[in-house]
């Protein structure tokens, strides 16, 4: 089944129960979390109360990406009974076997996110370790930009991959995802969509989350 993952980045940050509750009805499955810490990445978004202040609002689970320096600092606060991928960056992480341990240790389910220029390569000794491989399709810091084309090979080459070596291993995209390339990235073996600027840059939020599911059958 391939789920869909609002990114709340993208969202009216002013009435985000709203949008949440928006989205929930319309039909997505996860709300993607994007964590940025103004070091990793060059933004700053929210921090983990604003996650937190979702959860009497909504019943889909928390879909954490954390784009910070050292995260191991933070893992603690953004576990919740709702959160369900709390996702590190190879980049990020220098003892990324242990942060990945410290995660799973917590309860929640472990992804590892690889920037566009980061090979595949580095998956060598964690493939087996994690739930999710997380491919960036844009550089991360910013919503809104445009899907970078190289992704598409990433993801064809990570199914073979994980069909060889971990076939329970979730495939997410995220980056510059909209109506007209998401059947690509799913035809390719993306099993999670992140949307945000395709889903909350839309007048009608709700039509936009139901084209996207369309899509996905
Ligand atoms: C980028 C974030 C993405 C972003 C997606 O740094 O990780 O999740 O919000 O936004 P769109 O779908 O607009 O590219
Ligand atoms: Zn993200």
């Amino acid at each position: 089944m391939i789920q869909l993952a609002p990114s709340i980045l993208s969202a009216d940050f002013s009435r985000l129960g709203k949008s949440v509750e928006t989205i929930e009805k319309a039909g997505a499955h996860l709300i993607h979390v994007d964590v940025m810490d103004g070091h990793f990445v060059p933004n700053i978004s929210f921090g983990s109360a604003v996650m937190k202040s979702l959860a009497g609002k909504t019943s889909m689970a928390f879909d954490v990406h954390l784009m910070i320096e050292e995260p191991d600092r933070y893992l603690e606060d953004f576990v919740t009974e709702q959160t369900e991928y709390i996702t590190v960056h190879q980049e990020a992480c220098v003892h990324l076997n242990r942060t990945l341990q410290h995660i799973k240790s917590l309860g929640v389910k472990a992804g590892i996110a690889l920037n566009p220029a980061t090979p595949l390569s580095v998956l060598e000794y964690c493939l087996e370790d994690v739930d999710m491989v997380l491919i960036m399709s844009v550089n991360p810091g910013f919503g809104g930009q445009r899907f970078i084309p190289s992704a598409l090979n990433k993801v064809k080459r990570l199914y073979r991959m994980k069909n060889e070596r971990n076939p329970k291993l979730k495939i997410e995209i995220d980056g510059g995802i909209n109506l007209s390339n998401v059947r690509s990235v799913t035809d390719a073996g993306v099993e999670i969509v992140v949307a945000g600027s395709s889903v909350f840059g839309c007048e009608d939020v709700a039509g936009s989350v139901k084209k996207f599911i369309t899509e996905f059958k």
